[in-house]
């Protein structure tokens, strides 16, 4: 018969007391004590904090979390606004391709109380990867399910599969092929190579990233995408792994990413911030100083301008445990999404360097 988690848990945390009661009584070193809390048990300020196209889903979010919603569940409902629009190319439904043509979706979520969490990448067919990623969690012994193993999860979870490339995005994806070089057989059409609305969408990142705290303290944050735009079939960034866009401790703080996925893996990016947090940063202080490691990190000629400085944008979004907030990007201009428990507002995020 199969161990059902909750069994499994059960049995891990005998066999690990049995061996920390070993340990202890031949060496007869005390176990530390446990850290204190984090909050002074007062009610803590609820929080949701969101990249710049989270405005209504911040807004969404602080609603659930004053009906008494779980945290995450109210993260998720969030960002389900954003992966249903079309008109955001950088999510869910109406998210851009890869290079062939067919959308690939990551998410991951993490879930504070309980300290768990689930990932999907590569996902294909299904506009929700947030809420399939939290059916792994919920639903699996894993953490990570991805390509088509994650969409046969999917579908047996009862997730009805779709289209998701909508013609907006379609258009995108066939000027970008079309003009991709003048030595193939693809050709564009004059109206279109005019058209401003084709013209602007250079190859880039976009995702959605949603942190909350209730007012318990209770933490959890959701990360969504379709990644960067015509990748290469089966790349995955950083928004399906675990302390990569996104984690959460709760008994710190939450953190998560949006912009270059490959520099936010590199440098296990919303850990460190995390990490910081707990060292006594500031939210904001924390994204900078993890920021500054990307700067760091960033060494290859392809990836840096004429100053020596990255050619490309990553953001974090922190949240603490005590509903101190702050997000911060490596170049100016760059905003987020708040919900303070008064309104939901764009703010613009501290930075590293300046744009001309
Ligand atoms: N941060 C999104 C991605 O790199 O896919």
């Amino acid at each position: 018969m199969g161990l059902r988690r909750r069994d499994f848990v059960k049995a891990g945390l005998a066999a690990g007391a049995t061996a920390l009661a070993g340990s202890g009584a031949i060496r007869g070193t005390p176990l530390p004590a446990p850290a204190p809390p984090a909050t002074s048990g007062k009610p803590v300020r609820p929080v949701a904090i969101c990249s710049a196209n989270g405005l209504a889903a911040v807004e969404r979010a602080m609603e659930r979390l004053r009906a008494g919603e779980d945290t995450l569940d109210a993260a998720i409902a969030g960002v389900n606004l954003v992966e249903d629009d079309p008109e955001d190319i950088t999510v869910g439904y109406g998210g851009l391709p890869n290079e062939r043509g067919v959308v690939q979706l990551d998410s991951s979520v993490m879930h504070g109380p309980s300290r768990n969490a689930g990932a999907v990448a590569s996902l294909e067919n299904i506009r929700h990867p947030s809420r399939v990623a939290q059916v792994v969690m919920k639903r699996t012994d894993h953490v990570l399910l991805v390509g088509p193993g994650a969409l046969e999860f999917a579908r047996l979870h009862g997730f009805k599969e779709e289209n998701l490339l909508t013609e907006k995005s379609r258009k995108i994806f066939l000027y970008w092929k079309e003009t991709l070089s003048g030595k193939d057989d693809w050709f564009t059409s004059a109206e279109e190579l005019e058209d401003p609305d084709l013209r602007k969408y250079i190859r880039t990142y976009g995702t959605i990233n949603l942190n909350v705290v209730d007012t318990a303290g209770d933490l959890s944050g959701v990360t969504t995408t379709s990644g960067l735009f015509f990748k290469i079939p089966g790349r995955v960034g950083d928004s399906p792994i675990i302390g990569a866009g996104l984690y959460v401790d709760n008994d710190t703080g939450a953190c998560g990413a949006t912009g270059r996925g490959e520099a936010v893996i590199l440098t296990c990016g919303s850990h460190s911030v995390v990490t910081r947090m707990a060292g006594g940063e500031s939210p904001e202080q924390a994204c900078l100083g993890a920021l500054q490691k990307i700067v760091d990190w960033s060494q290859a000629p392809a990836l840096l301008d004429a100053d020596g400085r990255p050619n490309f944008n990553v953001k974090f979004y922190a949240v603490n445990k005590r509903g101190e907030y702050g997000s911060a990007a490596i170049w100016s201009n760059s905003r987020y999404a708040v919900h303070d428990g008064s309104e939901a507002r764009l703010r613009d995020c501290a930075y590293l360097f300046k744009r001309a």
